[in-house]
């Protein structure tokens, strides 16, 4: 990202943890980007998987925004508080990036009751455990299955795995048929969401019967 920085880059964004992959950017790279970037390009940072992730590589991003650095950092109620059709998250960034976000929110505003909703999911610790529970040891099944099978599968820090296949679509439409929704990726890919154990199961029944 370094190397594609120009004297006309503004704003760079980074996804940790990225959405299909599941993967993180560690501390140390995102070090190495946070101290080198020019003056005055804006480093956003969408952590919407952020309360699953279990690496304690994970960067800090809180950290760049303590130095003062120009950085935005983006939450959201949609994932791990599984409040979607809310439309609502929040943003961390120094005043003067506030600010300049204030000018343009009204318009685009979230509603009360939203922000009431969040304000007791923030609170409401014991549904943030019991996800990243459910998770962790729906990845750890899924992981122990996949290993069985023979299957190739991208380590995860979020709520789904990237699996490359060939042929995906196909494996799609045949899961379909069998009721399970995964998202192809490109020719050569799935998405499978984690979750809860009887999905899982289901999941893996279905994975069995195509690939086996
Ligand atoms: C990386 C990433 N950021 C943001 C979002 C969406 O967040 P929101 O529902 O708050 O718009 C998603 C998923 O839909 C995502 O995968």
């Amino acid at each position: 990202m370094l190397a594609a920085v120009t004297v006309r880059t503004r704003m760079i964004f980074i996804a940790n943890p990225n959405n299909p992959t599941g993967t993180i950017n560690r501390a140390e790279e995102v070090a190495l980007l946070m101290e080198r970037l020019p003056e005055g390009i804006l480093t956003v940072v969408d952590e919407a998987y952020y309360e699953y992730v279990s690496n304690p590589d994970y960067a800090d991003s809180m950290k760049w925004f303590r130095q003062g650095k120009d950085i935005l950092i983006l939450r959201t109620f949609s994932k791990i508080y599984g409040l979607a059709g809310l439309r609502i998250g929040y943003g961390i960034a120094k005043n003067a990036i506030i600010t300049d976000l204030n000018k343009l929110r009204p318009p685009f505003n979230t509603n009360t009751i939203s922000q009431v909703a969040a304000l007791h999911g923030l609170r409401d610790a014991d549904h943030i455990e019991r996800s990243q529970k459910t998770n962790e040891e729906g990845k750890r099944y899924l992981y122990g299955e996949f290993q069985r099978l023979g299957l190739r599968y991208v380590p995860t820090e979020a709520n789904f795995i990237y699996m490359p296949f060939d042929n995906s679509p196909v494996l799609y439409e045949k899961l379909l048929r069998m009721g399970i929704i995964v998202r192809p990726m490109g020719p050569d890919a799935i998405r499978v969401t984690i979750g809860l154990p009887e999905e899982n199961r289901r999941f893996i029944e279905a994975l069995k019967n195509v690939v086996q």
